[in-house]
């Protein structure tokens, strides 16, 4: 019933400039819809009567079965405009922490990214073995034109890339914080994410300088669905809340896929999960986006989607 991380919500301010760099930049040059109008379903996350955005849905051409996932960029029209980065964000803090985009080529990728194509480097490209599989990987991060955290990360140790030249492929994996993990395990095991890659409690040194405070402990899991993208939920030691407005800067929600919104939705109700709205319909031109928000264990920014586009 429920086929991984569909998509990541990213929130720009600007989207022309978005598009260049998502798009051209990143290789999620494949446009579902683009869409501007009244976004139904989010007075409850947004306390706003009404949320006018423009909204872009992006494949990446490359996409591969461990880097299935795509992105959604928002750039809010109504209120202020698009709400800032929350403050005080390193990495794990109640809320969305970054999007991560699945390469062929780690070491090669960066590069270009980082010096042929002005991306701002956030932390080099690392080759780690994950606990407690053994699973080697290669990773490092860039910056979103919001200041947002993106991964570029290679499952050397799981996966053998499709053949072809060093790329960004789709999404592998969205994190974010949480304050139980054995909660968000189980209530995010029931919607499909099934197969534990990585579990970790400690400090991952490479991101000691993002913290605006002393670096708290890391307790983190990397669960991949059987179809679409996973998730990394993180429990730092010392909580603080980053989640922000709905359609802040930089990753700030998520999409799990369905294929019948009707049916899922009343699948979660029947477990006592309460959504944000009934299931919304917008017609983007080309078909139709259906959605409904939920409250996940933590009231991140969590949808159900279903695409006809
Ligand atoms: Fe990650």
């Amino acid at each position: 019933m429920f086929a991984g991380v569909d998509h990541v919500g990213i929130g720009v301010a600007e989207m022309e400039s978005a598009l260049e760099f998502f798009s051209g930049r990143l290789g999620f040059s494949e446009v579902l819809f683009d869409w501007t109008g009244e976004l139904p379903g989010l007075e409850e996350l947004t306390r706003a009567s009404r949320t006018r955005a423009r909204v872009v849905m992006l494949a990446s051409r490359w996409a591969t079965p461990i880097g299935p996932g795509r992105i959604r960029l928002v750039q809010t029209l109504s209120g202020d405009g698009t709400p800032p980065l929350p403050e005080g964000m390193g990495w794990g803090e109640l809320g969305i922490s970054e999007v991560c985009v699945h390469a062929r080529g780690v070491e090669l990728v960066h590069k270009e990214l980082v010096e042929s194509l002005g991306c701002v480097e956030l932390m080099e490209p690392q080759s780690i073995v994950c606990t407690p599989f053994e699973v080697s990987c290669d990773l490092s991060y860039v910056a979103d034109p919001g200041g947002g955290k993106i991964e570029v990360l290679e499952w050397t140790g799981l996966w053998r890339s499709l053949p072809g030249e060093a790329r960004l492929e789709g999404v592998n994996h969205v994190a974010f914080g949480v304050r139980d993990m054995q909660a968000t395990r189980e209530f995010y095991g029931r919607l499909g994410f099934s197969h534990l890659v990585l579990e970790s409690d400690g400090f991952f040194e490479p991101m000691r300088p993002w913290y605006p405070r002393q670096m708290p402990r890391q307790h983190m899991i990397l669960v991949l669905p059987g179809q679409g993208a996973g998730i990394e939920p993180v429990r730092l030691a010392e909580l603080t809340d980053c989640a922000g407005e709905w359609g802040h800067l930089g990753p700030m929600d998520f999409a799990i896929g369905v294929s019948n919104l009707e049916r899922a939705v009343a699948e979660l109700r029947s477990w006592g999960v309460v959504f944000h709205s009934d299931p919304v319909t917008v017609d983007v031109g080309s078909g139709e986006w259906r959605y409904a928000y939920f409250a996940d264990p933590d009231g991140l920014y969590v949808c159900l989607s279903e695409g006809r586009y």
